[in-house]
C-alpha cells in the first residue's frame, strides 16, 4: 500500500537535538564525556524537586490533574497573574504548537527570524501554514524588518528573548514601540526561555505586556522549567496570556498533557530559591570565567543573556565540533545557521569549564586555527 505524505510533512528536516552523551561515547569510544552543547543546567535538579517526585511515585497508576490545578496556582502566585491567564505545557514546545494549532490554518503566515529557536518554523510547517523568516542583524531580531512584513494573513510572531542561539536581547524601549505598532490581528510570542538569567535592566513586564493590549496586538509570554530550574528531563514549561487567548489553547490541548512528576517537580522547583539563586550565580561566575579564558585562546566571545555564548574561533567551526568530539566534549557549530567560524558553548560546573577549555585549547592547536 503507498500511503500520501503531504509535502509540508515530507520536506521538514528533522529538528536536531544536541548529542547525547551516551551517542557520542558508543560511536566515539570515549568515556567521561561532558555536554555543554543544549544550555542545561550543570548543577542539576533542585534537590526539592525531586524529593517531590519520589514522594509522588506511588501514584502512578492514576492521572495526573488535567487542568494542572496546584502548578497553575503556584505559577499564578509567582508572576501575579490569575490561574485563567496560565497555561503549562509538556515543555514549553508544547505551548509553542498550542499556539499554531490554534492560530494557523493553511497558507496562514508566521513570522520567525532566522537564526532563531527553530521549533516554531517546524511547528508551523506542519500545520500548512507559511513561514516567513527574517534575518537577524547583527546578531539581533531586526524588528523593523519583521513590521515590514506583516501582512494580512499574519496570526504570529515569536521572538524568542533573549535569542537562541545568539544570547542577545531585544532593547526594552524598542520591544515596546514595535509592539505598539503590530495590528491586533496578530498575537506576538515572547518567548522567555532564558528570561532568569538577564539583566535586571533588559527584562520587560510581561504582566503590563499582557494586560495593556487595548487596540494593539496580544502578547504571550512563554517560560520553562527547562534551564534556571533544572528540569528539562521531565518537560515542563508555561505561557502567560490572556483569559481569551488561554481559553483557545486549552481547547487543543491534551487532557493530560503535563505528567504528574513534572507538575509536583516544578512547584517545588518554583520554591526552591536557594537551589534557583545559587544556578543564576553559578552561571554568571562560570560565564565570565569561560569568556575570559576563551579570549585568552585567541578567541572572541559574544556578549550573552543567557546560560550559553558564541564563539568566534577563528576558523571552521564544525572541524572543530568533530575535533572536540573526539576528545569527549560536546559544544555546538553554528556553520550551519551560517556562522562558519562560531561555536556555541553553555556554561558548566568549574570542572566542566576547566576541561572545555583545556580541550579547546588543544583543538585550536591541533587544527592551527589561532597562534
Ligand atoms: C528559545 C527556546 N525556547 C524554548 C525552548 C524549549 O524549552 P522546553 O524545554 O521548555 O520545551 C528552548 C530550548 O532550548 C529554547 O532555547
Amino acid at each position: 500500500m503507498k500511503i500520501q505524505v503531504p509535502e509540508n510533512i515530507k520536506s521538514i528536516v528533522p529538528y536536531p537535538p544536541g548529542k547525547p552523551i551516551e551517542e557520542l561515547e558508543r560511536e566515539y569510544g570515549v568515556k567521561d564525556s561532558i555536554k555543554l552543547a543544549s544550555n542545561e543546567n550543570a548543577w542539576g535538579s533542585s534537590p526539592k524537586a525531586i524529593q517531590a517526585i519520589r514522594e509522588s511515585l506511588a501514584k502512578l497508576n492514576r492521572y495526573p490533574d488535567g487542568s494542572n490545578y496546584y502548578l497553575v496556582q503556584a505559577i499564578a502566585d509567582k508572576t501575579g497573574f490569575s490561574p485563567d491567564e496560565v497555561i503549562v505545557g509538556n515543555g514549553s514546545d508544547d505551548i509553542i504548537e498550542f499556539l499554531v494549532k490554534a492560530y494557523v490554518q493553511n497558507g496562514d503566515e508566521v513570522i520567525t527570524s532566522h537564526p532563531s529557536f527553530l521549533m516554531y518554523q517546524k511547528v508551523v510547517q506542519v500545520r500548512g501554514g507559511v513561514n516567513k523568516i527574517i534575518p537577524l542583524k547583527g546578531m539581533h531580531h531586526d524588528l523593523e524588518a519583521i513590521l515590514a512584513s506583516i501582512t494580512d494573513r499574519t496570526r504570529l510572531i515569536f521572538l524568542d528573548n533573549p535569542n537562541n542561539p545568539t544570547a542577545t536581547a531585544i532593547n526594552p524601549g524598542d520591544l515596546y514601540t514595535f509592539l505598539s505598532t503590530v495590528p491586533e490581528s496578530v498575537i506576538v510570542v515572547l518567548d522567555e526561555a532564558y528570561v532568569d538569567f538577564m539583566d535586571s535592566e533588559v527584562q520587560v513586564d510581561v504582566y503590563s505586556l499582557v494586560h495593556n493590549s487595548k487596540g494593539r496586538c496580544g502578547v504571550v509570554a512563554l517560560r520553562t522549567f527547562s534551564k534556571a530550574y533544572g528540569l528539562a528531563g521531565i518537560r515542563v514549561g508555561y505561557g502567560l496570556m490572556s483569559a481569551e487567548v488561554a481559553g483557545f489553547l486549552h481547547r487543543v490541548r491534551q487532557p493530560f498533557n503535563v505528567n504528574q512528576l513534572a507538575q509536583v517537580a516544578a512547584i517545588a522547583a518554583l520554591n526552591d530559591t536557594e537551589f534557583y539563586e545559587a544556578t543564576l550565580r553559578k552561571t554568571r561566575e562560570g560565564k565570565v570565567w569561560l569568556q575570559n579564558e576563551v579570549e585568552k585562546l585567541g578567541c572572541t566571545s559574544y556578549s550573552s543573556q543567557t546560560n550559553f555564548f558564541l564563539v568566534d574561533v577563528k576558523g571552521d567551526a564544525t572541524a572543530l565540533y568533530e575535533a572536540m568530539l573526539h576528545q569527549g566534549v560536546i559544544i555546538r557549530s553554528m556553520k550551519a545557521y551560517g556562522y562558519t567560524n562560531v561555536i556555541r558553548i553553555t556554561v558548566g560546573t568549574t570542572e566542566e569549564n576547566s576541561r572545555l577549555i583545556r580541550t579547546l585549547g588543544s583543538c585550536l592547536g591541533e587544527l592551527g586555527y589561532v597562534s
